[in-house]
């Protein structure tokens, strides 16, 4: 990298679709893994890391697809050391107009003894797998798994041999979110400097959140010399997450006087990716999260509001439009008309066609009837709901409940089974216990519940109640959500499309994911 404007500008690397699909219970479709696709390379990320191919046909599919469809964003996948992977990947990316190959090996001591091979063995087979890889495709991205627990001297001869077999990125992982700010400046730095070749390439940074570091480890990686930052939307990702993109993409832009660095994102962009990946992964965005929670934005203590009336810049360092949020929000009701719905739903980043606009505003004149006020949030919760209608296995058709003192709540449930009309009722201990022992007499299954979760989508005893339900079974992981005004109906959803995740997740409908071990290099 010679010239001053590439040195200013930092890669945006995005892996919401490959680790933050990983992080348990965040399966995402393959419809939903392109809708997210189109939408970061419209909001110009420069790198999407689309899948691991070697996964599954239905990883494959997707990427293979993504690169298809892509426009301006490079579309990479990742493969392990091994000949097998890579060529599956590069099977799938090579559609890209603009493709990468990303392949790694797990680089630290703990690592190394997994596929027990010395440092002599594992230095051969990064030599070989680069090189087979940069004879397939010109981009290719190296990564020393676990590189911040890793020798430094073994680290600064695996990333030279990288460099020499042709690699053009070199991702530097905090795999397990160990290092801490002035490690990660450091580490880029003593590698640019120290090995040979370091100056052709782009340093990457990948760094996971185990101690809450991830975004500062990343800036300061920047500091020290990298020009890839790799993160997730939300921060999506194992365990704590992955560095969040909007964190790093906003302090760059905020703090531009103390980090002269760039991206392409555009910002505005931010908000509607961020409710789409909540939704699609199940993963809620916690309230008080930077940049995209509920709260981010919100001002509630009088000093607060005051100073905001006069002054906004007294407590807000960026403006909401920045991230995408509407100043002022238009609130729909039930004499709002389809022309105020479609503004409202172009304004959320919605764009239907004329057919499906008629759908959702049947739905929507359904629900302002229930409710004096729509806001927002009920109707991105109303758009979830439809498409899981369209492509669901199971769907719950009609629910009543009797519930109260003096006798066991009973639920009367209608559900399709693959278009199919099954009934059943159940008895429980409170009505949500009822309507989920319903839904087990309607499709038997040994899920165990983990989790279960209400939150009003907004204010007032009309609010929809948003739930959130995680279910494990053997193994399999997966979070179903759903917003209605009857909470107990919600429920019923949520659950439903929880189990429809694990339909998916487990192959019982033709998928045919298989768990691949990151330890099997070879
Ligand atoms: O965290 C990590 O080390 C990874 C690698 C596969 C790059 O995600
Ligand atoms: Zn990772």
């Amino acid at each position: 990298m010679t010239d001053t404007t590439e040195q200013d500008r930092v890669l945006i690397f995005d892996t919401t679709l490959r680790d933050g699909e990983q992080s348990p219970g965040a399966t995402m479709s393959h419809a939903e893994k392109l809708e997210i696709a189109g939408l970061l390379d419209e909001m110009g990320v420069d790198i999407i890391e689309a899948g691991f191919p070697v996964a599954s046909e239905g990883d494959f599919r997707a990427v293979k697809e993504i690169a298809e469809r892509s426009q301006d964003s490079v579309i990479c996948g990742l493969a392990r050391a091994n000949p097998g992977d890579i060529d599956r990947c590069w099977e799938a990316v090579r559609h890209a107009a603009r493709p990468r190959i990303h392949t790694f090996i797990g680089t630290s001591p703990l690592h190394r003894a997994i596929p027990n091979l010395t440092q002599d063995e594992m230095a051969e087979r990064i030599h070989e797998t680069v090189s087979h890889a940069r004879n397939l495709c010109d981009n290719v991205q190296w990564s020393p798994m676990d590189a911040t627990r890793t020798e430094w001297d073994y680290l600064k001869r695996v990333v030279e041999i990288a460099i020499k077999a042709g690699a053009t990125t070199i991702n530097i992982p905090d795999t397990v979110g160990y290092t801490a700010p002035v490690e990660s400046a450091d580490l880029i730095r003593r590698l640019i400097a120290e090995v040979p070749g370091a100056d052709e390439i782009v340093f990457a940074t990948h760094c996971h959140n185990d101690l809450g570091m991830a975004t500062a480890n990343a800036l300061a990686a920047v500091a020290g010399g990298a020009r890839q930052i790799e993160c997730t939307i939300n921060g999506l990702g194992e365990r704590a997450g992955n560095t969040a993109l909007e964190e790093v993409v906003m302090a760059l832009k905020v703090r531009g006087d103390i980090m002269p660095w760039t991206t392409r994102v555009d910002s505005t962009k931010i908000m509607n990716i961020s409710r789409k990946v909540a939704t699609v992964s199940g993963f809620p965005v916690q309230y008080n999260k930077a940049i995209v929670g509920k709260n981010a934005f919100a001002h509630e203590s009088g000093i607060h509001q005051d100073g905001m009336l006069k002054n906004a810049e007294t407590f807000e360092i960026m403006r909401p439009e920045d991230v995408g949020l509407a100043a002022t929000s238009l609130v729909l009701g039930k004499h709002s008309g389809r022309a105020a719905l479609r503004a409202k739903l172009e304004e959320l980043g919605y764009k239907l066609a004329e057919n499906q606009l008629g759908d959702v505003f049947v739905r929507f004149k359904e629900l302002a009837d229930r409710k004096k006020e729509v806001y927002d949030e009920d109707i991105i919760a109303l758009m979830r709901a439809g498409e899981d209608a369209a492509n669901d296995h199971l769907v719950v058709q009609s629910l009543r409940v009797v519930c109260g003192t003096g006798a066991p709540a009973e639920a009367e449930l209608a559900m399709t089974v693959g278009g199919e009309t099954r009934q059943a009722t159940a008895t429980g201990d409170g009505p949500v216990d009822a309507t989920f022992k319903a839904v087990r007499e309607i499709w038997p299954n040994d899920a165990r519940l983990e989790l279960y979760q209400v939150h009003a989508v907004t204010e007032g005893t009309d609010a929809q109640a948003t739930v959130s339900v995680r279910l494990e079974e053997e193994g399999n992981i997966a979070t179903g959500q759903s917003a209605d005004t009857d909470t107990v109906l919600a429920s019923a959803k949520a659950y439903v499309n929880a189990l429809n995740r694990l339909i998916v997740r487990r192959g019982r409908l033709g998928e045919d994911r298989k768990e691949v071990s990151y330890k099997d290099v070879s």
